[in-house]
């Protein structure tokens, strides 16, 4: 990639970021000059991180890595891009299950805005079972996360769950 300034988009709502996900920020990293990690609010879910939390986890988790820069937009994917000027979007196809949604999310990008490129990445196969959701379900059933997150996440699920426990007998 010649234009040293060029950034690839990786969007999601990383409630929270798993080791999948940081597995294709790392691959995004090696292939062009910057990566922009997009974290926003997905309507269709109930998070567990506020917006501000998930990018904090994000940016601890991404540290080492010197061209990923974490930010996070309202709105439309396409309209972000448009104001950012970055027209490629990095996305994760961790099996065949995730292809339908992928294309269909891929054409009305770029329906929406005709310069949009998505460009799917594979992550390792040892991350292609993991998904947030899985991660919070072993965390809020008193299992063990350290092979699916950060440590930072792993701490901060700790750390939500136990709140979350003191609250219920609280209320009872
Ligand atoms: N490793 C581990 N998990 C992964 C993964 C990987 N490599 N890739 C995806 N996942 C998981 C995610 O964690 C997520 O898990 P969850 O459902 O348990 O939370 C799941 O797979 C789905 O991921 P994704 O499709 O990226 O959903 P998302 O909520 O993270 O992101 C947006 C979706 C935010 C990109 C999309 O809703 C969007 O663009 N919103 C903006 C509004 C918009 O423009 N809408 C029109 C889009 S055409």
């Amino acid at each position: 990639m010649k234009n040293k300034n060029f950034a690839a988009v990786y969007p999601g709502s990383f409630d929270p970021p798993t080791n999948g996900h940081l597995d294709i920020i790392r691959r995004a990293s090696h292939l062009f000059p910057n990566v922009i990690v997009a974290i926003t609010e997905n309507s269709a879910k109930n998070h567990m991180f506020p917006l501000a939390e998930r990018v904090k986890l994000m940016k601890e988790s991404v540290k080492r890595i010197p061209n990923v820069k974490v930010v996070s937009f309202e709105g439309l994917l396409a309209d972000y891009l448009a104001k950012t000027g970055s027209f490629v979007l990095i996305r994760g196809l961790r099996a065949i299950s995730d292809f339908e949604y992928e294309f269909q999310m891929a054409l009305m990008n770029r329906q929406l805005n005709k310069k949009i490129e998505t460009v799917f990445l594979m992550p390792d196969q040892a991350y292609t079972f993991l998904s947030s959701s899985m991660v919070k379900e072993i965390a809020a059933l008193g299992g063990n996360t350290k092979n699916f997150v950060p440590l930072c996440v792993e701490k901060k699920l700790k750390k939500q769950l136990t709140i979350n426990k003191l609250q219920i007998t609280i209320k009872r």
